[in-house]
């Protein structure tokens, strides 16, 4: 790459901007970490104690209502969505929503995995929603409401009715803790914990509404569950897994962790300050996408546009009249670029994703490091472009 810029004077304080893991908490350190249920068994009273007040704090922070139940699960988010849909699915027919990577993998598991009849696709490509309207809720209903590949998410649960009969499952990891989700329309909510809070991977969790356990206790599925995934037993849920007694053993590591970041959102004032993170922090790199010509949201409909993964895509005209493959390779060069300056780490878009930059943007992160990374991004793309032009 040949520089034509001289650097901007400013460097991100952190360079962390990956969609997953995300960066820790402001002033995160392993010190921070109380160790003493470390060594311990989880089920032990202080280990079991860790768990619930895990539980709890999930419920203060996010609103949680009272009588919806909150598991923490094995396997990450992904884990959280499979136990629902294998252990839920099949009773009546599926609407599947999808308009990027993840939502589509849940498309793929139903219809070529779990093999449902009766199965609807109601889809997208990446930048776009599909059609809201089209979905059928006296069936059930899976959707993710953050799309993390594309940066497309839903602007709120208003296309949901409250009387539905079919239940929503809902894929939330790249929305909770940065998004208001409305947890009156959604009877399945899961996430993990390395996303939005910044902290370890492995365990998922699983929210449950009212009608999700109705849904647990009166319906067995015609196929097999492994046991990490089975939530009744003799037809009644097993409550314990909703107060901390998880299913197999979990690291209570990451549960200390999951703790410290809890807490910090709670000294921040909870999910209102969350939020209003995450929001400056996408107005920082709109604003700077804006006042630029190089760069646009990939997501079309501003009110789509999520606050935590922002997806972007180069249309610069010498770019976008490149081939797919080098225009990726054009990306490509930007992203390695402001790795090698240790100003930005991980902001490739996804593998499956249209080539271009995603930058997180969620509550960990500092709205000065992001303002500090948008002359960089300039910087970056000048140089590979006059590379371009050398090439010429
Ligand atoms: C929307 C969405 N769903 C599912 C996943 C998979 O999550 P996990 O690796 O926690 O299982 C991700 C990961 O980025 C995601 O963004």
């Amino acid at each position: 790459m040949v520089a034509t810029l001289p650097t901007p004077d400013v460097r991100p304080a952190d360079p962390r901007f990956s969609s997953g893991p995300c960066a820790k908490r402001p002033g995160w350190t392993p010190e921070a970490l109380d160790t003493s249920a470390l060594g311990r068994s989880h089920r032990s009273k202080l280990g079991k104690a860790k768990l619930a007040d895990a539980i709890a704090l999930t419920r203060e922070i996010l609103g949680v209502p009272d009588d919806y139940r909150i598991g923490i699960v094995p396997a990450s988010d992904t884990g959280a969505v499979e136990m629902a849909m294998w252990s839920m699915l099949g009773a009546r027919g599926v609407d599947m929503v999808a308009w990027e990577s993840f939502g589509s993998g849940w498309v793929t598991d139903v219809v070529k995995q779990l093999k449902l009849d009766d199965v609807r696709k109601i889809e997208a490509g990446y930048g776009e929603l599909p059609d809201l309207a089209t979905i059928d809720f006296s069936r059930d209903v899976v959707f993710t409401w953050n799309g993390t590949t594309s940066g497309v998410r839903v602007p709120n649960g208003d296309f949901i009715p409250a009387d539905r009969e079919g239940l929503t499952i809902c894929d939330a990891t790249s929305a909770a803790f940065a998004q208001a989700l409305d947890f009156a329309k959604l009877d399945v909510v899961t996430f993990s914990w390395q996303k939005v809070l910044g902290g370890e991977g492995g365990h998922g969790v699983l929210i449950l509404s009212p009608r999700a356990v109705e849904r647990l206790e009166t319906y067995t599925p015609a196929w097999p569950l492994p046991k990490i995934f089975r939530m009744t037993k003799g037809g009644k849920l097993i409550e314990g897994i909703f107060k901390g007694e998880t299913i197999n053993t979990p690291s209570m590591l990451c549960v200390e962790d999951y703790l410290d970041a809890l807490n910090w959102a709670k000294s921040l004032g909870g999910l209102e300050a969350l939020k209003a993170r995450a929001d400056a922090n996408f107005k920082a790199i709109q604003d700077h996408v804006d006042a630029g010509s190089w760069l646009e949201n990939l997501a079309v409909d501003p009110a789509t546009r999520s606050n935590t993964s922002v997806c972007l895509k180069i249309v610069d005209p010498a770019v976008t009249a490149l081939s797919a493959d080098d225009q990726a390779a054009f990306a490509k060069a930007i992203v390695s670029a402001l790795d090698k300056e240790g100003v930005a780490f991980d902001i490739g878009a996804y593998r499956d994703a249209p080539s271009g930059l995603r930058i997180w943007a969620g509550a960990t992160v500092e709205t000065a490091d992001l303002e500090a990374l948008m002359p960089w991004l300039d910087w970056a793309f000048e140089a590979q472009k006059a590379t371009l032009k050398a090439a010429a």
